[in-house]
């Protein structure tokens, strides 16, 4: 379902900082995968999730998403394919501090049409992550680990086809990162594709398939 071929990204192309970071990439993720992409810092982890989902453009290669090349889109579509088909989550959150669970995991619904099914779709992925004890809690009263499943829920809420999270567990102490990981796992046997961009070993352990990254390189 995405499919990069001699991907290529090039920072700052034409000038005297150009860096390549992604060096003809060929890689192929499919429906229900659970993919740990791992390397050492500055590897290309991050640029390679950020280019496979959109989030930042490409000088080479391809990627192609249920057969639609994304280079092609423009800036409109691009964003679209990206809100009803991923959902992301960062290591550090990035959840609104002030606002419930609740109200975190509803902001992705916000243009949804049915309005009266909001609250009811985000409290179904609040207990997917087995927080709905949380709901009403604003997130500053959170642990680490409950601040990351909360974005989880956010990160599904929209029903999207695949999650990218990055360094998920990287503010996380050992324990609470194997319990992140199990709700990964669960989401995954449920049938959610999931990519996971991890340097710790640990984690990539539990993911079902390895895409190393090294120098910008898959080896
Ligand atoms: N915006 C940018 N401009 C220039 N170089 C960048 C930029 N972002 C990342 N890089 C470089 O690309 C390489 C890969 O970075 P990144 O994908 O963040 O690595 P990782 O996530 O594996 O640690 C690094 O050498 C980094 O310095
Ligand atoms: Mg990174």
């Amino acid at each position: 379902m995405i499919k990069a071929e001699k991907l290529t990204k090039i920072y700052n192309k034409g000038q005297k900082t150009e860096f390549t970071a992604l060096k003809e990439v060929d890689l192929e993720i499919n429906d229900g995968d659970f993919v740990a992409v791992t390397g050492t810092s500055g590897a290309g982890k991050s640029t390679l999730l950020y280019v496979l989902s959109g989030i930042d453009s490409y000088e080479g290669g391809s990627v192609t998403i249920d057969g639609v090349e994304l280079g092609k889109l423009n800036d409109v579509k691009s964003s679209k394919l990206r809100n009803e088909k991923m959902g992301f989550v960062m290591q550090d959150f990035a959840l609104m501090e002030d606002f419930t669970v609740l109200e975190n995991v509803m902001l992705p619904l916000k243009f949804a049409k049915k309005k009266a099914k909001i609250k009811e779709q985000a409290m179904e992925a609040i207990e997917r992550v087995g927080i709905s004890d949380l709901a009403n809690k604003t997130v500053n009263q959170l642990s680490g680990g409950q601040k990351q499943r909360c974005a989880i829920a956010r990160a599904l809420v929209a029903k999207p086809e695949v999650i990218f999270a990055d360094e998920p567990t990287g503010a996380l102490d050992s324990k609470t990162s194997a319990e992140i990981m199990e709700v990964f796992e669960k989401l995954n046997s449920e049938g959610q594709t999931v990519i996971i961009v991890t340097h710790d070993p640990e984690v990539a352990k539990r993911c079902r398939r390895h895409i190393e990254i090294s120098d910008g390189k898959v080896v």
